[in-house]
Protein backbone atom coordinates (compact mmCIF):
# COMPACT_ATOMS: atom_id res chain seq x y z
CA UNK A 1 0.00 0.00 0.00
CA UNK A 2 1.37 3.80 -0.68
CA UNK A 3 2.03 5.44 2.29
CA UNK A 4 -1.15 7.77 2.77
CA UNK A 5 -1.88 11.30 4.61
CA UNK A 6 -5.40 11.80 5.64
CA UNK A 7 -6.49 15.83 7.26
CA UNK A 8 -9.71 15.70 9.15
CA UNK A 9 -10.87 19.31 9.77
CA UNK A 10 -13.92 20.96 10.75
CA UNK A 11 -15.42 22.90 13.72
CA UNK A 12 -15.60 21.98 17.11
CA UNK A 13 -17.22 18.77 18.53
CA UNK A 14 -18.40 17.91 15.11
CA UNK A 15 -17.17 13.87 15.99
CA UNK A 16 -13.50 14.93 14.27
CA UNK A 17 -11.66 13.42 16.26
CA UNK A 18 -13.88 10.42 17.42
CA UNK A 19 -13.55 9.88 13.39
CA UNK A 20 -9.82 10.53 13.11
CA UNK A 21 -9.50 7.88 15.71
CA UNK A 22 -11.45 5.12 14.52
CA UNK A 23 -9.74 5.51 10.49
CA UNK A 24 -6.41 5.45 12.63
CA UNK A 25 -6.96 2.23 14.73
CA UNK A 26 -8.99 0.64 11.84
CA UNK A 27 -5.70 1.60 9.38
CA UNK A 28 -2.74 1.35 11.90
CA UNK A 29 -2.17 4.78 11.80
CA UNK A 30 -0.60 7.61 13.80
CA UNK A 31 -3.41 9.47 15.10
CA UNK A 32 -2.37 13.50 15.98
CA UNK A 33 -5.84 15.26 17.42
CA UNK A 34 -3.99 19.35 17.24
CA UNK A 35 -6.70 20.47 19.57
CA UNK A 36 -5.10 18.93 22.24
CA UNK A 37 -1.73 21.06 21.18
CA UNK A 38 -3.40 24.17 21.28
CA UNK A 39 -5.26 23.01 24.39
CA UNK A 40 -1.94 22.36 26.27
CA UNK A 41 -0.93 25.87 25.26
CA UNK A 42 -3.91 27.76 26.67
CA UNK A 43 -3.31 25.27 30.06
CA UNK A 44 0.38 26.25 30.30
CA UNK A 45 -0.63 30.02 29.97
CA UNK A 46 -3.50 29.84 32.48
CA UNK A 47 -0.94 27.55 34.88
CA UNK A 48 1.89 30.77 33.99
CA UNK A 49 -1.10 33.47 34.79
CA UNK A 50 -0.67 35.19 31.86
CA UNK A 51 -4.53 34.16 30.23
CA UNK A 52 -7.39 34.51 32.78
CA UNK A 53 -10.75 36.44 32.50
CA UNK A 54 -10.29 39.91 30.77
CA UNK A 55 -6.69 39.53 30.99
CA UNK A 56 -4.21 37.91 28.37
CA UNK A 57 -0.77 38.80 28.95
CA UNK A 58 0.22 37.51 24.79
CA UNK A 59 3.86 39.10 25.04
CA UNK A 60 5.02 36.88 27.78
CA UNK A 61 2.66 33.87 26.72
CA UNK A 62 5.11 34.74 23.27
CA UNK A 63 8.56 34.83 25.42
CA UNK A 64 7.85 31.31 26.94
CA UNK A 65 7.00 29.53 24.02
CA UNK A 66 10.83 27.71 23.77
CA UNK A 67 9.65 26.62 27.44
CA UNK A 68 7.06 24.54 26.13
CA UNK A 69 7.93 20.67 25.21
CA UNK A 70 4.67 18.99 23.80
CA UNK A 71 4.98 14.85 23.51
CA UNK A 72 2.35 12.25 22.66
CA UNK A 73 2.55 8.95 24.33
CA UNK A 74 0.68 5.98 22.93
CA UNK A 75 -1.35 4.52 25.92
CA UNK A 76 -1.88 1.22 25.17
CA UNK A 77 -4.98 0.65 27.56
CA UNK A 78 -7.02 3.73 26.23
CA UNK A 79 -6.06 2.65 22.30
CA UNK A 80 -4.70 6.37 22.06
CA UNK A 81 -1.86 8.76 23.15
CA UNK A 82 -2.46 11.05 25.67
CA UNK A 83 -1.11 14.63 25.86
CA UNK A 84 2.26 15.07 27.85
CA UNK A 85 3.31 19.29 28.82
CA UNK A 86 6.82 19.34 29.99
CA UNK A 87 6.94 15.61 31.11
CA UNK A 88 3.41 16.17 32.43
CA UNK A 89 0.43 13.96 31.68
CA UNK A 90 -2.20 16.78 31.25
CA UNK A 91 -4.90 14.72 29.34
CA UNK A 92 -7.33 15.51 31.44
CA UNK A 93 -7.10 18.74 32.37
CA UNK A 94 -6.90 20.42 28.78
CA UNK A 95 -10.54 18.90 28.38
CA UNK A 96 -12.44 21.51 30.77
CA UNK A 97 -14.76 24.49 29.81
CA UNK A 98 -12.01 26.67 31.40
CA UNK A 99 -9.67 25.66 28.88
CA UNK A 100 -12.16 25.32 26.14
CA UNK A 101 -13.20 28.86 26.69
CA UNK A 102 -9.29 30.56 26.73
CA UNK A 103 -8.02 27.94 24.11
CA UNK A 104 -9.70 30.01 20.63
CA UNK A 105 -7.45 33.42 22.29
CA UNK A 106 -4.30 31.30 21.83
CA UNK A 107 -4.95 29.76 18.95
CA UNK A 108 -4.96 33.35 17.24
CA UNK A 109 -1.38 33.60 17.54
CA UNK A 110 0.98 33.64 14.84
CA UNK A 111 3.77 32.55 16.75
CA UNK A 112 1.70 29.81 18.81
CA UNK A 113 0.93 28.67 15.56
CA UNK A 114 4.30 28.33 13.83
CA UNK A 115 5.64 26.34 16.60
CA UNK A 116 2.78 23.85 16.69
CA UNK A 117 2.19 23.59 12.57
CA UNK A 118 6.63 23.06 12.51
CA UNK A 119 5.91 19.90 15.55
CA UNK A 120 3.05 18.61 13.20
CA UNK A 121 4.73 18.55 10.00
CA UNK A 122 7.33 17.22 11.96
CA UNK A 123 5.21 14.33 13.03
CA UNK A 124 3.67 13.46 9.50
CA UNK A 125 6.52 13.51 6.96
CA UNK A 126 6.73 9.66 7.30
CA UNK A 127 2.93 9.56 6.25
CA UNK A 128 0.52 6.91 7.15
CA UNK A 129 -0.86 9.38 9.70
CA UNK A 130 -4.54 11.04 10.69
CA UNK A 131 -4.78 14.07 11.75
CA UNK A 132 -7.38 16.01 12.79
CA UNK A 133 -8.01 19.97 13.75
CA UNK A 134 -8.89 23.47 11.81
CA UNK A 135 -5.76 24.00 9.32
CA UNK A 136 -4.83 20.37 8.75
CA UNK A 137 -6.02 20.26 4.75
CA UNK A 138 -5.25 24.04 4.07
CA UNK A 139 -1.47 24.76 6.07
CA UNK A 140 -0.07 21.54 7.91
CA UNK A 141 -0.65 19.34 5.04
CA UNK A 142 -2.11 21.12 1.83
CA UNK A 143 -0.98 17.62 -0.35
CA UNK A 144 -2.81 15.56 2.12
CA UNK A 145 -3.99 12.47 0.09
CA UNK A 146 -7.50 12.73 1.73
CA UNK A 147 -9.34 15.58 3.46
CA UNK A 148 -12.22 15.31 4.96
CA UNK A 149 -14.18 18.62 6.49
CA UNK A 150 -16.91 17.89 8.75
CA UNK A 151 -19.82 20.11 10.24
CA UNK A 152 -22.86 19.63 12.06
CA UNK A 153 -25.38 22.17 13.26
CA UNK A 154 -24.25 23.81 16.71
CA UNK A 155 -27.25 22.40 18.56
CA UNK A 156 -26.16 19.19 17.93
CA UNK A 157 -22.49 20.48 18.72
CA UNK A 158 -23.12 21.51 22.12
CA UNK A 159 -25.44 18.76 23.00
CA UNK A 160 -22.59 16.37 22.52
CA UNK A 161 -19.79 18.40 24.32
CA UNK A 162 -22.34 18.50 26.98
CA UNK A 163 -22.94 15.43 27.50
CA UNK A 164 -19.33 14.53 26.79
CA UNK A 165 -18.47 17.43 29.70
CA UNK A 166 -21.69 15.82 32.50
CA UNK A 167 -20.14 12.79 31.97
CA UNK A 168 -16.75 13.49 33.46
CA UNK A 169 -18.44 14.81 36.25
CA UNK A 170 -17.82 18.83 34.91
CA UNK A 171 -20.22 21.30 36.50
CA UNK A 172 -21.40 23.10 33.58
CA UNK A 173 -24.51 24.43 32.11
CA UNK A 174 -25.38 23.68 28.71
CA UNK A 175 -25.91 27.46 27.78
CA UNK A 176 -22.22 28.08 29.01
CA UNK A 177 -20.96 24.92 26.60
CA UNK A 178 -23.30 26.27 23.32
CA UNK A 179 -21.67 29.68 24.44
CA UNK A 180 -18.47 28.65 23.96
CA UNK A 181 -18.85 26.57 21.18
CA UNK A 182 -20.33 29.28 19.44
CA UNK A 183 -17.53 31.83 20.39
CA UNK A 184 -14.87 29.34 19.61
CA UNK A 185 -16.77 29.12 15.80
CA UNK A 186 -16.30 32.56 15.62
CA UNK A 187 -13.04 33.42 16.59
CA UNK A 188 -11.61 30.37 14.66
CA UNK A 189 -13.47 31.05 11.21
CA UNK A 190 -12.52 35.00 11.67
CA UNK A 191 -8.73 35.23 12.71
CA UNK A 192 -6.02 36.54 10.43
CA UNK A 193 -3.58 33.40 11.12
CA UNK A 194 -5.05 30.01 8.91
CA UNK A 195 -8.63 30.61 9.48
CA UNK A 196 -11.13 27.45 10.23
CA UNK A 197 -12.20 27.44 6.45
CA UNK A 198 -12.78 24.20 3.92
CA UNK A 199 -9.96 23.53 1.62
CA UNK A 200 -11.44 23.34 -2.07
CA UNK A 201 -10.25 19.86 -2.34
CA UNK A 202 -12.12 18.71 1.00
CA UNK A 203 -14.97 16.69 0.68
CA UNK A 204 -17.41 18.25 3.36
CA UNK A 205 -19.69 15.85 5.77
CA UNK A 206 -22.67 17.22 7.90
CA UNK A 207 -23.07 14.72 10.25
CA UNK A 208 -26.01 15.85 12.21
CA UNK A 209 -28.48 13.23 11.38
CA UNK A 210 -26.17 10.03 10.88
CA UNK A 211 -24.77 7.45 12.80
CA UNK A 212 -21.08 7.37 14.06
CA UNK A 213 -20.49 4.17 11.95
CA UNK A 214 -22.06 5.20 9.45
CA UNK A 215 -20.01 8.15 8.69
CA UNK A 216 -17.13 5.86 9.36
CA UNK A 217 -18.08 3.64 6.50
CA UNK A 218 -18.96 6.33 3.92
CA UNK A 219 -15.16 8.01 5.17
CA UNK A 220 -13.07 4.62 4.78
CA UNK A 221 -14.38 3.89 1.31
CA UNK A 222 -12.75 7.32 0.39
CA UNK A 223 -9.60 5.75 1.26
CA UNK A 224 -7.58 5.16 -1.77
CA UNK A 225 -3.89 3.84 -1.42
O1 LIG B 1 -10.23 20.31 18.37
P1 LIG B 1 -10.45 21.08 19.64
O2 LIG B 1 -11.88 21.51 19.84
O3 LIG B 1 -9.91 20.38 20.84
O4 LIG B 1 -9.57 22.40 19.44
C1 LIG B 1 -9.51 23.40 20.41
C2 LIG B 1 -9.19 24.75 19.79
O5 LIG B 1 -7.84 24.75 19.31
C3 LIG B 1 -10.02 25.17 18.59
O6 LIG B 1 -11.24 25.80 18.97
C4 LIG B 1 -9.09 26.14 17.87
O7 LIG B 1 -9.15 27.43 18.44
C5 LIG B 1 -7.72 25.56 18.16
N1 LIG B 1 -7.17 24.76 17.05
C6 LIG B 1 -6.58 25.43 15.99
N2 LIG B 1 -5.98 24.72 14.99
C7 LIG B 1 -5.96 23.37 15.01
C8 LIG B 1 -6.58 22.67 16.09
C9 LIG B 1 -7.20 23.41 17.09
O8 LIG B 1 -6.60 26.65 15.95
N3 LIG B 1 -5.34 22.71 14.04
Amino acid sequence: NKKITIAIDGFSSTGKSTLAKELAMHLGYVYVDTGAMYRAVAFFAMQKGFIRKDFFDKESLIKSLPNIKLVFKFNSDLGFAEMYLNGINIEKEIRTIEVSNFVSLVAEISEVRSKLVEQQQEMGKNKDIVMDGRDIGTIVFPDADLKIFMTASPMTRAERRFKELQKKGDKVTFDEVLKNVEERDYIDTHRDDSPLVKAIDAIEFDNSNVTKQEQFEKVLKLVKF
